[in-house]
């Protein structure tokens, strides 16, 4: 849905101890891609756990619109009733996936080998996004596509009649663009091959694996070289969704900040290509543990413990690190700000071209609060002033990003003054319970300023 209604003021306040558990909701990128790939294949695929973030719902209407048959049967579980690989139906109207960039460009690559024309759109935010990225490989496949100046939405596509495979060598680290070629891959003859330079989340190359296609993955001296044979009977799936590293990063943080806190993050993803920021917490200091490890649906588990954190120290973030957590750099620059010393992230230019321009985002609202900030192309550097240190004080901008209210939030939560952000309406796209999580563990959360 694009916009969501009026802006939602919300201030946090100083806070005492957090303490408690914190159950975040379902993977965003697992949600999207089970949705995705349950109405491309024939049968009744059944998803547990789904997010029912904003962002996902958009993904579950478009799968309507092409055909698919999709359910929700309460508590996160839901039922997709697919059409088959190639079997999407032209939509009858727009497709508005709201402010997600992750369900347009997957579902852009769904339908790009399948004779269909539908136009998709989206809120401020994902209009501004670029999408040149996505149409340039899937034009490889014989796709067309027609949007605004610099590759912008609204666009429309109009699906390849007789599609090529296609073997692609990304331009940037990016799941969304490896994601968009190989479920354009799906409904072209012969094989389609993606090489990515640099590891970038890989749930579609398993759960595409885990749903029957015949897909192979090797290192080579080019990097990471995926190989998808084309139009297989995809086999529908149980698939129970684990639950999200990049949202639990936010109760994770706040406890590492706010004194005296001691929260557990339980049933946590920890899928090597999305852990990075967990790594770089420990390797500042932070006193985070992994408990109960384990193996769940193919993915690595565990519960997630984050006590308060005095004595953090600034690091250089290894710039190879950033395709595992690039979500989470806004949030890790807040915990910057509370450490001893300089954090520096480098090798960060797609924060740019997220929901919003979230190196600038950061920067600004850090500055309003009293932090001293460098900044380049694809840099951000953070000068940290230690616990307690950061004034806040300030009224910090969201620009419809989810993930830069809830920084900001996290960031009043051990400022010394209130620090308010002027929208927090976005975070429904991705963590609808955000505000009853955290102040069930002791947040002071107000709405208004
Ligand atoms: C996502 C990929 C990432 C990430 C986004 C989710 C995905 O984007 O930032 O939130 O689910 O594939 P890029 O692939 O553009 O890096």
């Amino acid at each position: 849905m694009s916009g969501h209604g009026p802006a939602i003021p919300m201030t946090a306040r100083k806070s005492g101890p957090l303490s408690g558990t914190a159950d975040v909701p379902g993977d965003k990128s697992i949600s999207h891609r089970a949705l995705i790939l349950g109405a491309l294949c024939v049968g009744e695929t059944r998803i547990s756990g789904l997010l029912e973030g904003q962002d996902v719902l958009d993904t579950a209407s478009a799968m309507r619109a092409f055909g698919a048959d999709v359910e929700q049967s309460g508590g996160g579980d839901w039922r997709v009733n697919g059409v088959g690989v190639g079997g999407f139906a032209e939509p009858g109207n727009v497709i508005d996936c709201g402010n997600s960039g992750t369900g347009v460009r997957l579902i852009m690559g769904a339908m790009a080998t399948t004779p269909v024309a539908a136009t998709f759109t989206g809120d401020a935010s994902l209009r501004s996004r670029p999408m040149g990225r996505i149409t340039d490989p899937l034009a490889l496949f014989g796709c067309a596509a027609y949007g605004r100046q610099g590759g912008r939405l609204p666009m429309t596509l109009i699906g390849a009649a007789d599609p090529v495979p296609v073997r692609y060598r990304l331009p940037v680290a990016s799941a969304q663009v490896k994601s968009a070629v190989l479920l354009a891959g799906l409904n072209a003859p012969g094989e389609t091959v993606v090489i990515e330079p640099e590891a970038a989340r890989d749930h579609t190359e398993r759960m595409l694996a885990g749903f029957g296609a015949a897909l192979t993955v090797e290192d080579s001296a080019e990097g990471r070289v995926i190989t998808l044979t084309g139009q297989p009977e995809l086999r529908p799936q149980t698939i129970a969704v684990p639950r999200d590293p990049s949202s639990a990063a936010f109760p994770v943080c706040a406890a590492l900040i706010v004194e005296g806190s001691d929260v557990l993050v339980p049933n946590i993803g920890l899928n090597p290509t999305r852990a990075g920021l967990y790594t770089t917490l420990r390797e500042m200091g932070a006193d985070l543990t992994f408990e109960n490890e384990r193996v769940e649906g193919g993915e690595p588990v565990a519960d997630l413990r984050a006590r308060f954190s005095p004595a953090m120290t600034g690091i250089e973030v290894p710039p190879e690190r950033a395709p595992s957590m690039i979500d989470e750099y806004p949030v890790l620059s807040v915990v910057a700000a509370f450490a001893e010393g300089r954090t520096v992230m480098r090798g960060i230019r797609e924060m740019r071209v997220k929901e919003c321009d979230r190196i600038d985002a950061m920067a600004r609202g850090l500055e309003a609060c009293g932090v001293r900030i460098e900044e380049d192309e694809d840099t951000l550097i953070v000068h940290g002033r230690g616990a307690g240190g950061v004034p806040g004080g300030a009224t910090c901008e969201a620009r419809l990003d989810h993930r830069i209210a809830m920084s900001f939030l996290v960031c009043g939560m051990a400022s010394q003054q209130p620090v308010t952000v002027d929208d927090c309406g976005p975070i429904a796209t991705s963590f609808p319970i955000f505000e009853g999580l955290m102040s069930g563990l002791g947040a002071d959360l107000v709405r208004g300023e």
